[in-house]
């Protein structure tokens, strides 16, 4: 990511490549100006966080892999996406194991005074599930980990029962998705 034109971190935290949360991803992508990166955690080469405190005493995280380029993105970038299939209620065992890897934004600011993250963000949760879901959970964890990214949660967006109504087929999410973008776009 560079230049100055606006851009827009996704983070995908579903297994399926043609599935409910990738099919509302591609619904925003092909509406978002800009640059954009997908980190598809189930794909990506990223260990989790392993509490080794590394970052109570130095800046940034010592595991050397493809978060330290997602972390750079983090910082530049000014929208940021969290993407997930609900599972038992929560974002999938995948994407948490990713996103644990923040917690050294949260350490560097409390041990260090260090605030990595200058620029404020605008985030957004999208979320799926297959019966009623009880998202609730879910939404609670997605806004904690925008917080910890500097990202204002402005809007959830819910694709549920897919179990009967695919997000391909849901018509309010994929409107929503579009209202989404207009947000999204909004320097532009
Ligand atoms: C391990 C597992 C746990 C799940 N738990 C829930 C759940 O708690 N609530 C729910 O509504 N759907 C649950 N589901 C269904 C998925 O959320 C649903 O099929 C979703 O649309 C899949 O999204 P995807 O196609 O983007 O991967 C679960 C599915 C799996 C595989």
């Amino acid at each position: 990511m560079g230049g100055d034109i606006i851009k827009t971190l996704i983070f995908n935290g579903s297994p399926r490549a043609n599935g409910d949360t990738t099919f509302l991803i591609s619904e925003l992508v092909s509406k978002l100006k800009g640059e954009v990166r997908i980190v598809n955690t189930y794909k990506s080469k990223i260990e989790p966080c392993s509490d080794c405190r590394y970052c109570w005493e130095k800046a940034g995280c010592c595991i050397d892999d493809e978060m330290q380029s997602v972390y750079k993105d983090i910082i530049k970038c000014d929208n940021i996406v969290i993407a997930s299939p609900v599972y038992f209620s929560e974002l999938t065992g995948s994407l948490l194991n990713v996103l644990s890897r923040l917690q050294c934004f949260y350490a560097n600011r409390r041990f260090l005074g260090i605030q990595q993250i200058i620029k404020e963000k605008t985030g957004a949760l999208i979320l799926c599930g297959g019966g009623d879901g009880e998202p609730d959970k879910a939404e609670e964890t997605g806004i904690t980990l925008l917080k910890m990214i500097r990202a204002r949660h402005i809007k959830t967006i819910f694709s549920l029962k897919t179990d009967t109504l695919s997000a391909k087929n849901d018509v309010k999410a994929i409107n929503d998705i579009a209202g989404l973008a207009d947000i999204l776009n909004r320097y532009l």
